[in-house]
């Protein structure tokens, strides 16, 4: 897979990008990610990007150019399959959207500022506008760096037990049970008895039974459909 990201922070991907499994499968190859500083397309001396929005109202709003500029020179060399433009106005970010981008070969990230990015940059080019979350932040770099931490893992040679990605909350639309490891007994707590039994049926049902449990009681929502 490779993304592009278009982003006037490029400082703020280090950290989410260079560590951990992102870190890994970027050098195992399964992804490659380039980060476009949109600075380097800004306009006059000040290399400006954004402008007081028409019709007044508080706030600055991302220029056409810059962006425009950007998405062309990198469109001339490759072809998206989504072209995703993150924004609180967008559909809500979830498991089985990550599910559904993880197996895209080509995805630009286009991270607003400010009070967004002109609409007619949204009109022309962006495939799909997607929320983290209902709040603001910001910028789009944090909820980019979210999307592609969460799409990654999920690509094959990523993890390297891939049971445990399938096994994740919300990989069956449920929450994850409870997991523990070793001591058996700390602070006068005990491991449930029966993931010591070795019953690999019986683990398999508790484990259902919780998820649900806790999804009930933390998560209604999920279970209505
Ligand atoms: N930009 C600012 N807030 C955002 C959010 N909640 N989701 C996606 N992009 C954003």
């Amino acid at each position: 897979m490779r993304i592009d990201i278009i982003s006037i922070l490029p400082e703020l991907f280090t950290g989410p990008l260079t560590n951990s499994i992102v870190q890994r499968a970027m050098e195992k190859k399964i992804v490659e990610i380039n980060i476009h500083p949109l600075r380097n397309y800004g306009m006059g001396a000040y290399k400006q990007v954004d402008d007081y929005p028409y019709g007044a109202g508080g706030g600055m709003v991302m220029r056409c150019e810059p962006l425009a500029a950007c998405i062309e020179e990198l469109l001339q060399k490759n072809s998206y399959d989504e072209i995703i433009y993150t924004t609180p106005d967008g559909e809500m970010f979830d498991q089985p959207m990550a599910n559904q981008l993880s197996m895209k070969k080509n995805i630009l990230l286009i991270c607003g500022h400010y009070k967004g990015i002109d609409q007619r940059i949204r009109d022309k080019y962006v495939t799909r506008e997607i929320s983290i979350g209902s709040y603001v932040l910001s910028g789009g770099e944090i909820p980019a760096a979210v999307i592609c931490d969460a799409i990654i893992r999920l690509i094959p040679g990523a993890i390297s037990d891939e049971m445990s990605a399938l096994s994740d909350s919300f990989q069956d639309g449920l929450l994850a049970p409870p997991v523990y490891t070793r001591p058996e007994e700390w602070n006068g707590m005990k491991v449930p008895e029966i993931l010591l039994s070795g019953d690999e049926k019986k683990i398999a049902d508790w484990r259902l039974e919780q998820s649900i449990e806790i999804t009930k009681k933390r998560r209604p929502d999920l279970l209505s459909d």
